[in-house]
């Protein structure tokens, strides 16, 4: 596997206030090239607030973050994408009534030019995005077939292969195998371990035990917005992490 010491991401001390509502306070977090993190805690831990600080959809009221050592401000998600983070939505945010490869380069599709109009190139859409869900792994019969077409488990593997479709350094998946069938949960697991041999970073949101012992190399725990507790994964259990998300320890 690979793996390095190299930590890509590193957040310190955010806190996060809506309004009265204290969703986090304090927390840190970091992430090593190659490694998957998995982030537990109850509903309204602060999971999802977290991520969304991360991705730069969220400003954090206080904390910083740090991309590869330096210390970035974050305005948007295009931000944080500039630096090679990508954020699978829980809802996936796929177009449904479009084809597989105009999913995948969805507002960043090459163009060419065509006398003084600048167009989508439809053939280089469809050659890249084949190209790439063959590097993952993913099996599609064609990248020319519409998303809404497809099964919850190709649609989240879709989902995967758009975040990692421009150099991403780490991706974040927030629930990716809620809505799932058993057969197509193995299937995002396996893709997020092909992610990882090639030297992608992930964090991992999952109420699922199977997912975060079949994936992640680190666990994390949230509870009431703070940190709780976190191990390797050879040095916990399911048992333990499950008390964790209860707030035991
Ligand atoms: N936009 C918002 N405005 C106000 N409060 C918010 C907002 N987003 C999140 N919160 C609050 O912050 C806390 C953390 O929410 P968050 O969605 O991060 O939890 P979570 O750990 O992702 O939970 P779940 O497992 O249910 O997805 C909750 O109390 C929630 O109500
Ligand atoms: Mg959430």
């Amino acid at each position: 596997m690979f793996s390095s010491n190299k930590i890509i991401l590193e957040a310190k001390n955010i806190s996060k206030y809506f309004g009265t509502i204290t969703a986090l306070e304090n927390v840190n977090l970091s992430v090593r090239e190659g490694e998957c993190l998995g982030v537990v805690g109850d509903n309204g831990a602060g999971k999802s607030t977290l991520m969304k600080v991360l991705s730069g959809l969220y400003k954090p009221s206080r904390g910083e973050l740090f991309f590869n050592g330096n210390k970035e401000v974050l305005d948007s998600p295009r931000d944080s994408q500039n630096l090679g983070l990508e954020m699978v939505y829980q809802d996936l945010a796929l177009a449904g009534n479009l084809p597989i490869g105009e999913n995948i380069f969805l507002g960043r599709e090459p163009t060419k030019n065509l006398g003084f109009l600048k167009i989508l190139d439809y053939k280089k859409i469809k050659e890249m995005s084949e190209a790439h869900l063959d590097k993952l792994k993913i099996h599609v019969k064609s990248a020319d077939q519409k998303v809404e077409e497809l099964s919850g488990g190709q649609r989240q593997a879709i989902a995967i292969a758009r975040a990692t479709a421009f150099n991403s350094k780490l991706v974040i998946m927030d629930e990716p195998t809620a809505a799932l069938a058993i057969k197509e949960v193995g299937k995002v697991l396996d893709l997020i371990n092909g992610l990882k041999k090639i030297g992608v970073s992930v964090i991992i949101i999952s109420h699922r035990m199977d997912d975060i012992f079949a994936v992640c190399d680190r666990v994390t725990a949230l509870f009431q917005g703070t940190n709780f507790a976190e191990a390797e994964l050879s040095k916990t259990s399911r048992d333990e992490v499950i008390g964790w998300i209860m707030g035991k320890k």
